[in-house]
């Protein structure tokens, strides 16, 4: 049988053992008071087929904890160990942009894959890597959330007008809209700073009475949904739902954007927020019903 064991312990986990029938580990952990993280693990592990899963939001405070706990596992006879990271981090930076830069989307890669089998993620953000293939040689499996998106604008807006802030947000508006059969646009965005960000584009006048639904992968610092939020408010369309896969809320990003004019911000439970009330733990567990391949059957 699977076993989980679960570093977030924030309900993602026990929903996902009770949809999967997953083992879910008996396990303390202890913060000393420099900040170093101490794993016990308190069941026999030989043999055994366990998936990791991890919050790596804010990654430079959580990811030693995950490669502690894979490299505990191991030591403790564990035969296969998966990583089940709903946010994956670092993906942005997928170039150097400038001379000498790390791709750091590279380089995490490699640090992960030297300590577990496989990996399960919700909607990387993959620009200009296609897939995960290309950055990962152990088996990466990639969830699309747009099920879940889809399944709440249809229930909570009636005719929404899906909106997109950016070109790299084509993806995920294009497949939540074709679930829907709701019309989509995406707007312009120029990055100039980490908060000092323009957003261009119009809306067509047809499309001007419909509920506006901003979409996007990720929400940061706010400012890309912020800006997206000020341009849909000044041309004159009603306060836009903001819906995102994973809410990092950098600083006041949530209540900025509530000050920007949004009506609601809604993500998924990828990174753990109070915002992050629509669960993946279904969406993981279908998803795990095919994934990761049986051992020795790669594929
Ligand atoms: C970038 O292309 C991503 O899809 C997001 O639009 C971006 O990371 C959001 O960052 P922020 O909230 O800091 O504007």
């Amino acid at each position: 049988m699977m076993r989980l064991l679960d570093l977030r312990d924030d309900g993602l986990g026990a929903a996902l053992c009770v949809a999967t029938g997953w083992h879910r580990l008996a396990h303390a952990l202890h913060a000393f008071p420099d900040g170093e993280t101490l794993l016990r693990l308190d069941e026999d592990l030989r043999g055994a087929d366990v998936a990791v899963l991890a919050d790596l939001a804010h990654p430079e405070q959580r990811v030693l904890r995950v490669l502690l706990a894979a490299g505990a596992l191991r030591d403790h006879g564990a035969a296969r160990i998966g990583l089940i990271a709903p946010y994956l981090p670092y993906l942005r930076q997928d170039a150097a942009f400038h001379p000498g830069e790390a791709i750091s989307a590279r380089v995490f890669a490699r640090v992960l894959e030297r300590e577990f089998d496989w990996l399960l993620t919700v909607e990387p953000h993959l620009h200009r890597f296609a897939s995960l293939a290309e950055l990962f040689t152990v088996p990466a499996h990639n969830v699309s959330a747009a099920p879940l998106l889809a399944g709440w604008v249809g229930e909570h807006v009636p005719d929404p007008l899906l909106v997109g802030p950016d070109a790299e947000s084509a993806q995920w508006v294009g497949a939540t809209a074709r679930r829907l059969g709701c019309p989509a646009t995406v707007l312009r965005k120029e990055r100039r700073g980490d908060t000092e960000v323009l957003v261009h584009g119009a809306i067509a006048p047809a499309w001007r009475n419909r509920t506006p639904v901003l979409l996007d992968d990720m929400i940061s610092t706010g400012h890309t949904l912020i800006e997206a939020c000020r341009l849909l408010r000044a041309a004159g369309l009603p306060p836009p739902v903001v819906l995102a896969v994973h809410g990092l809320f950098a600083g006041s990003a949530h209540a900025e954007l509530l000050a920007a004019g949004a009506r609601t911000v809604l993500t998924t439970d990828a990174v753990p927020h109070a915002a992050g009330t629509l669960s993946l733990a279904p969406l993981l567990a279908d998803a795990l019903a095919g994934f990761p391949p049986a051992p020795g059957n790669a594929n």
